[in-house]
């Protein structure tokens, strides 16, 4: 019988916890006001909903000033405010072959202004040597941005390597924690992040449209807003406030998802980011077993469950990405993202640019029997296309 199995929680995590919606249709019901602005009741009360998911986040990571998380929309966002703000007027960025197109394009509009980056080649497997990160780094570096693990093979970098290369230098060190908040601790200070930028929507199993930036101290100097606007504070100035957190949040916020957003960081918290872990990593062992033993499927990346996340990127020999992905949705009811991800340097890196993999992204509420079910859906398409080719 035709199953649905979702594995795109790379994309956006499905389903959701318990209590994600509760929350959202909670808030609508009985505040729904904007924060931080009217100072009746209601509005009070929004302004409680930002300040407990502020501290929730700034807990689960480890942020001693809660005021240094900032929400966003997503990660991009995240990612746009320290690229353009720390390289808006010339200077230099190094970055990994690993990186999504909401580092490169960033850094790309940058260098159209005047900055420049440099970029650290990665292996077939996606892997970096920090020591490859040194020579990159200019006089003018003002910026170091790794993703804490690929979004095209799961691969986690040397996040750790990296950051005390930048710290003895003085740069600061950005992480793009889109596919790791949530899945693979994180603690700022421990591990030396001056930026961090997540994402509500994956791992963290909130809505989509939510995510933020923690800043490090005195960053907030250096990075000039994305926006300017109406922050509720400070009324009395027609420029922006230079505190935290509204330097960087103009216009009435997504409080309804931050409210969402809240309830699954509460959820995954109740879990345990170990125990959501060890939950993903024996997925990725079995769905590694399984694909690497099908007949004409090859699988990409370190392929290793302890140095990667709960995405496995493969081939079938003689199918396209698209035609593999296709056929997995429409006669099994498996749903994975073929292509090339939103990441093209990383596809370039593993040797499968232009034409991308097929992506599976496994999530806490992904079963063995799930993984086992889409297993046997890619061993028929493969064994169906071999024939097709006559082998
Ligand atoms: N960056 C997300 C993905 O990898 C959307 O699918």
């Amino acid at each position: 019988m035709k199953k649905t199995v979702y594995l795109d929680n790379a994309a956006t995590s499905w389903p959701k916890p318990p209590g994600m919606m509760e929350a959202m249709v909670e808030y609508n019901r009985f505040i729904g006001a904007s924060p931080g602005r009217s100072g009746h009741t209601r509005s009070v009360d929004a302004g409680r909903v930002l300040i407990d998911a502020r501290q929730a986040v700034a807990k689960l990571f480890g942020v001693p000033d809660v005021l240094r998380v900032i929400f966003t929309k997503n990660a991009t966002e995240a990612l746009n405010i320290v690229i353009s703000g720390l390289l808006g007027e010339g200077g230099h960025a190094v970055v990994t072959g690993m990186e999504h197109n909401s580092v490169m394009r960033p850094l790309n509009a940058a260098r159209s202004r005047g900055a420049d980056f440099s970029v650290v080649r990665c292996s077939g497997g996606g892997e970096l040597d920090p020591g490859d990160a040194v020579p990159l780094i200019r006089r003018d570096t003002r910026l170091i941005v790794i993703t804490h693990a690929s979004n095209v093979t799961g691969t986690i970098m040397p996040v750790a390597e990296i950051a005390a290369i930048a710290r003895e230098r003085g740069i600061p060190l950005c992480v793009d924690a889109a596919q790791t908040a949530g899945a693979v601790p994180i603690d700022i200070e421990a591990m030396h992040i001056d930026l961090l930028a997540f994402t509500g929507h994956k791992s963290l199993y909130g809505p989509q449209g939510t995510g933020g930036l923690v800043i490090g101290g005195g960053l907030e100097h250096a990075i000039g807003p994305l926006m300017h606007g109406g922050t509720g504070s400070r009324s009395e100035f027609e420029v922006q406030p230079d505190f935290l957190p509204d330097k960087y949040e103009s216009g009435t916020p997504n409080t309804i998802g931050i409210a969402g957003l809240h309830a699954g960081i509460g959820f995954v918290s109740g879990v345990g980011i170990d125990a959501v872990r060890r939950h993903e990593k024996s997925l990725t062992a079995r769905l590694l077993e399984r694909l690497e033993s099908i007949d004409g499927v090859r699988v990409y990346g370190v392929k290793d469950p302890d140095r990667q996340t709960a995405v496995v990127s493969f081939a079938v020999d003689g199918m396209s990405p698209s035609d593999v992905s296709f056929a997995l949705d429409e006669e099994y009811g498996v749903m994975s993202r073929p292509g090339l991800h939103c990441a093209p340097s990383a596809h370039k890196a593993i040797g499968t640019f232009p034409e991308g993999t097929v992506r599976f992204s496994a999530g806490f509420f992904t079963t063995r029997e799930d993984i086992d079910y889409a297993a046997d859906a890619v061993a028929a398409i493969a064994a169906r296309g071999r024939k097709g080719a006559g082998k």
